[in-house]
């Protein structure tokens, strides 16, 4: 039997837990939309010149998606700031965001800071730390989320109550049947991912089955499914501790497509996942299908994933999802516990001891 279908194995090796959290995913949704219709949010200003998200890694990608979500349809700026430094370009008019699920990043700290000092409208996302601190002495809303998890395994808090509050404030329009589509999509996918659900019927397993010892590689397409392969190709670093690179159309087929030429030995050996959707415009679709017959020959595998859903939130939440399960699933192949990610741990040790 596949390791895949075998429970005590996936126990043995899932020590923390995390293929339960994201199992329950769907319970997590529903959580934060109830943090976020509790959250009192009549202190925040409703009339900002731009909005900016700060956060890194997992709680980075919150703005992300956010901005892949709302960018055509908004009217003011969406700046996402993955580092220590405010682009001078944010004023005191502006909503600062600043996501961390620890509330203990240095880089988002600092960015947070400098988005007080100048006196921006900023709110707080995080489970505790020092941003909730920092939050509370400069009365700030601070919307909590539940702690103990890996920031990652929480994206459901992340996201969310960050995207309904923009919703709650009145800087955008979420449309409910949006939120109960993505939602209950989400109810079905968590039935067909689970680890009940034996390899030959699920999805998200046979997905990992086919990335295997192989070295994947996830093109997307410009906007909201560049977001989605940067989630997955994190996932896949983070949890299933392995190599991933990706890359968007447009973009990759005015440099990157050139570089499948050479190290054919090598790039046989990696497997290329392609996000498709239906209604991919005549010419995005030619070009994912040329550039699929360019470079076939020199990739051990072309796997086409179609994006499921109507609403953007629900494409995106289920293709999200998909990958997150299959990388916990990738792991769990190889024998290796999803949940620990050490060398982050080591890298913000080391920080630490400049303090
Ligand atoms: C770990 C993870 C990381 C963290 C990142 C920032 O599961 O996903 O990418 O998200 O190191 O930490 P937080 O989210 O606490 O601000």
């Amino acid at each position: 039997m596949n390791i895949l279908d075998d429970m005590n194995r996936i126990k043995e090796i899932d020590k923390n837990g995390i293929l339960k959290v994201e199992e329950d995913f769907y319970q997590q949704l529903l959580d934060a939309r109830e943090i976020i219709q509790n959250a009192d949010l009549s202190e925040v200003r409703k009339k900002n010149n731009g909005i900016a998200f700060l956060g890194m890694g997992g709680s980075g990608f919150a703005g992300d998606i956010i901005k892949a979500l709302i960018k055509d349809d908004i009217n003011i700026p969406v700046e996402i700031v993955k580092g220590y430094k405010l682009p001078a370009f944010i004023k005191s008019n502006w909503l600062v965001v600043a996501v961390s699920y620890s509330g203990d990043t240095e880089e988002t700290i600092s960015a947070a800071n400098q988005a007080l000092e100048r006196k921006c409208e900023t709110l707080i996302i995080c489970s505790g730390g020092k941003l909730e601190g920092i939050g509370r002495r400069e009365s700030k809303v601070v919307i909590k989320i539940p702690p103990k998890l890996q920031p990652r395994g929480a994206i459901g808090y992340l996201f969310l109550p960050a995207y309904l509050a923009l919703d709650k404030l009145g800087l955008i329009k979420v449309n409910s049947a949006d939120i109960e589509e993505a939602t209950n999509l989400i109810k079905l996918k968590a039935v067909l991912y689970s680890r009940k659900n034996s390899s030959d019927r699920n999805p998200a397993k046979k997905l990992a089955l086919k990335i295997s010892d192989r070295l994947p590689i996830i093109y997307g397409t410009e906007g909201l499914l560049t977001a989605v392969s940067y989630r997955l190709k994190c996932e896949i670093n983070e949890n299933s501790k392995t190599p991933c690179w990706c890359n968007n159309f447009p973009e990759l087929n005015h440099n990157e497509i050139v570089g499948w030429e050479r190290l054919k030995d090598i790039t046989k050996k990696f497997i290329l996942l392609i996000f498709r959707e239906k209604d991919e415009t005549a010419r995005v679709k030619k070009r994912i299908d040329v550039t699929i017959n360019i470079i076939k020959e020199n990739i051990g595998e072309i796997i086409e994933i179609q994006v499921e859903g109507k609403s953007k939130l629900a494409r995106a939440l289920s293709t999200i999802y998909l990958g997150d399960m299959a990388s916990v699933y990738l792991a769990l192949l190889a024998g290796v516990d999803p949940t620990p990610v050490e060398k982050i741990k080591i890298l913000k040790e080391e920080l630490e001891k400049l303090n």
